[in-house]
Formats: structure tokens, C-alpha cells, sequence
């Protein structure tokens, strides 16, 4: 078996066990019994993965359509979707591709904004993405999203040290963990860059390393995002700070670490 494709399948399978370290699910769901009217809701979430937030929306009856560039997260998601006739997934780029309109809701959620993938500037791909989902918005519809925001990213984000964010085996018996070795953020150019790589063992025993990479990441300001959100037309009707009903504080506090937002397009 490829390499390649055991490091990306056993990936796409841990994420899903690993990522459950906030309520962002429960939250997201919360959201929108509070702020829609109970009418049947169209959503749209970019960059789905394996469902982790799509499947529950699904679950709870919305009609939903899902995309990812990632066939391996993706297929994960088809998986769970058998059976569910209010779900549809795709696999395409989230700035290249079109990606429909007339939707209630569009879903930028799981931290989309600084994970996203793209050899496009940075910024400039985090402000296209807020472009297109008010597009694919109805007039009115409302755009939903959960981004990482701290009060000081010097601190969160120069990091030193050998960390493991995600290991354990897969259904095909691959097993392994990610590591990372520490980030620098610049807080001039905003951008962080780290170095990771993972260590995996395939069913019969075999140890190799893959995913050997520096990443960069960039790291919005509030000012910026709230200045995409009003560019593109969407208007701030709530804020959310860390997954409670509480507001982002303006000015931000040294408790802030994750906003989320509910725009409308007008
Ligand atoms: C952190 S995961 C979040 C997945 C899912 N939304 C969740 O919260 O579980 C980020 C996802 O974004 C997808 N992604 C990153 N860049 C993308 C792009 N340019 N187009 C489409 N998907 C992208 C990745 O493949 C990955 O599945």
C-alpha cells in the first residue's frame, strides 16, 4: 500500500477521534435554534472534512451540502451521511470553486480561516472566503463563523518544545501521532510558522515519517475580519466570545481566545 495514502487515511480517521476539545458542535446548533425562526434552514459548510459538524446539522434536520478539498476527510463523511437524504458532499477548492447560491446559512467553522489551505497570500485567501460566502448567501441568510482570536498571539503562538496534538490507530491498523516542535509568530507580518511531521507504524509493523513540513499560518485581526465582513456586505447581528452567550469584548481581554460570529447578509 502507498504511503501516501496510509499517512492521509490514518490522518482523516484521528482527527475525527481527536478533535473534541471544545462544545463548538453543540454550539453551532444552539445558534441557529436561537436565530433562525424554526423554518426549514439550507446551510452550506466549506471545508466539511469527515462531518464532524455537517453530520449533526444533517441529524437535526437542516438540509445541508458539504465541501472539502480532502478526499480522505471527505470519504469519511460519506461514510456517515448513508442512509440521510438532507446531505450532499463534494470535493473542490473552496477559492477556486463556485459555490452556489441561495443558501440561509453558510458554515466557516472548526477554525477554517487559519487552516486554511492555499498557495495564495494568506490574508487575501481569509478575505476571498468571506467574499464568496456572502455570495452563496440569500439576500438575508446569514453567515456563521468560529475563528481562533486571542488577546495576545505573541503568547499563544511562540511555542517551543516537542508537542503530540493528535495520535492513535486507525480501522486499518495503522497507528502513530502528529508532532510539532514548537511555532514563531511575527507580529509585524502576522504570520506564524512551525515545523511538524508524523511518526506512523503500518499494520505489519513497518515505522515511517511523513508529512515532514514547515507550515504557515496567518493570524487575522479582529479589525480585519469585522473590515471583510462589512466589505462583503455581511452585517454583525452577534458575537459570541469562547462558545458562551456572552459578546466579544471590545476592547478584547486576556480571556478572549475564540470568537464567533452571526452576520446577515443585507
Ligand atoms: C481543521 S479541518 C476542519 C474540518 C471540519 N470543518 C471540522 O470542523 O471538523 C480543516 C478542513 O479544511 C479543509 N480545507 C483547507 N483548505 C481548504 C481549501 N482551500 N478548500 C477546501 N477545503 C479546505 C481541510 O481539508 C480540512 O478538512
Amino acid at each position: 500500500m502507498n504511503r501516501d495514502f496510509i499517512a492521509k487515511y490514518w490522518y482523516a480517521y484521528i482527527y475525527e477521534q481527536c478533535e473534541n476539545q471544545t462544545h463548538d458542535v453543540e454550539f453551532l446548533l444552539n445558534v441557529l435554534r436561537a436565530e433562525t425562526d424554526g423554518s426549514p434552514q439550507k446551510i452550506l459548510e466549506v471545508a466539511c472534512g469527515g462531518g464532524r459538524i455537517c453530520i449533526p446539522l444533517a441529524e437535526a434536520g437542516y438540509t445541508v451540502t458539504g465541501f472539502d478539498a480532502n478526499e480522505y476527510m471527505l470519504l469519511r463523511c460519506y461514510r456517515r451521511m448513508k442512509g440521510m437524504n438532507n446531505i450532499t458532499c463534494y470535493v473542490t477548492d473552496a477559492l477556486t470553486s463556485d459555490w452556489g447560491t441561495g443558501f440561509d446559512v453558510v458554515v466557516l467553522a472548526g477554525n477554517l480561516l487559519i487552516n486554511l489551505e492555499t498557495g495564495m497570500d494568506y490574508a487575501r485567501a481569509q478575505q476571498i472566503l468571506i467574499r464568496k460566502a456572502a455570495l452563496a448567501l440569500k439576500p438575508g441568510g446569514h453567515l456563521y463563523l468560529d475563528f481562533d482570536l486571542h488577546y495576545d498571539p505573541v503568547r499563544i503562538f511562540n511555542q517551543m518544545g516537542e508537542r503530540s496534538y493528535f495520535s492513535g490507530t486507525d480501522d486499518l491498523g495503522t497507528s502513530g501521532r502528529t508532532v510539532s516542535y514548537g511555532s514563531v509568530y511575527d507580529p509585524v507580518t502576522r504570520i506564524c510558522t512551525g515545523t511538524r511531521h508524523w511518526e506512523l507504524k503500518t499494520n505489519n509493523g513497518e515505522s515511517f515519517v511523513a508529512f515532514t513540513e514547515q507550515w504557515h499560518k496567518y493570524i487575522p485581526t479582529q479589525e480585519q475580519v469585522y473590515s471583510w465582513l462589512r466589505e462583503a456586505g455581511l452585517i454583525i447581528e452577534r458575537t459570541y466570545k469562547n462558545y458562551t452567550d456572552e459578546p466579544i469584548p471590545e476592547p478584547l481581554d486576556e480571556s478572549m481566545h475564540r470568537a464567533t460570529i452571526w452576520a446577515k447578509r443585507g
